[in-house]
């Protein structure tokens, strides 16, 4: 009787759990978006979306898995703009941007540079100065090559000329347990994971790296009101593997549109110091402009010689 059944795959999508894929440790702001994310699509998709957390290699590892993953629509991976600069940064890298499909992005996150609560400096300037001094080759946590918090700290060095000790993590959940004890001066990571930290005072905040500043935080100050020309923001989005049939990949956008629209989403986003993207963005054209866009802007920025 089922020798002319047809494949319903795309019809009966999901019929079972979805595994989001954040290639980051878990309790950091990767993880942190994808797992309310993953609470509104739940809602909508009428299936449970899982978080799994695949950390290393500022990403790239965990990114690599999803694109070669079967793509019926049951593993994604939920990452931001580090997946625009693994080509340019892996000389190695086993795949490439092309084996992705575009969902639509999610939220573009500031960030914010912050060090540890004893560090000898009260401000911006104090910082700068301290790190052309006593504080020179500071340690800086990332989460490895390509993470958000790396290239921020390439851009800061760029930028001021200061010296950085880079102690890479496979997160900046972790990261941030060691600038909690003392263990590493500074990082630069996104509000998703500092807000809280600055609010309890267990963490000094120097400055925002957005161009504006930020409604959460409006006393700190820019990095460019500084003198130091640094702009970037941690813009988040969903990824298929290529190959994942269109029916699926319109219901997981319109899921995704739905999910941005959630007022529990959005009240947990603001208090992280961000907000859901368009709902024009969370489409797979408009986020395909965009990385494609991303990927070329940080292949000119990341040249090596
Ligand atoms: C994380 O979730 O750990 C971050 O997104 C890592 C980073 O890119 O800095």
């Amino acid at each position: 009787a089922l020798l002319f059944a047809t494949p319903l795959a795309a019809e009966d999508y999901p019929s079972r759990n979805i595994t989001i894929l954040v290639p980051a440790a878990a309790g950091g702001p990767s993880d942190t978006v994808a797992r309310l994310l993953g609470e509104a699509m739940s809602k909508d998709l009428g299936q449970q979306v899982m978080i799994e957390n695949a950390g290393g290699a500022g990403g790239s590892l965990g990114a690599g898995q999803v694109a070669k993953a079967d793509p019926d629509g049951y593993t994604l991976l939920l990452y931001h703009i580090g997946v625009a600069t693994f080509s340019s940064l892996y000389p190695d890298l086993p795949y490439d941007p092309s084996e992705f499909t575009s969902v639509g992005l999610v939220t573009e996150v500031p960030m914010t540079l912050v060090g540890r609560k004893d560090l000898p400096a009260s401000d911006i300037g104090g910082l700068l100065t301290w790190l052309r001094g006593e504080g020179k080759g500071a340690s800086f946590g990332t989460a490895g090559v390509g993470a958000v918090s790396d290239l921020c700290g390439r851009l800061l060095v760029d930028t001021t000329g200061v010296e950085l000790n880079v102690v890479p993590y496979k997160g900046t959940g972790p990261a941030m347990n060691d600038l909690l004890g003392g263990q590493i001066d500074l990082m630069c990571d996104q509000t998703t994971n500092t807000a809280n930290q600055i609010a309890s005072g267990s963490i000094k905040p120097f400055a925002v790296t957005t161009q504006k500043r930020i409604a959460l935080l409006p006393e700190l100050p820019t990095l460019s009101e500084s003198g130091a020309n640094v702009d970037i923001s941690a813009w988040h989005a969903v990824w298929a593997p290529k190959g994942t049939p269109e029916p699926i990949r319109q219901k997981l956008s319109a899921s995704l549109q739905k999910a941005l629209t959630d007022p529990a989403l959005i009240e947990r986003f603001a208090a992280l110091g961000t907000e859901p993207v368009a709902a024009k963005l969370a489409t797979p054209e408009a986020m395909d402009m965009h990385f494609q866009a991303e990927i070329e802007r940080w292949s000119g920025l990341l040249k090596t010689d």
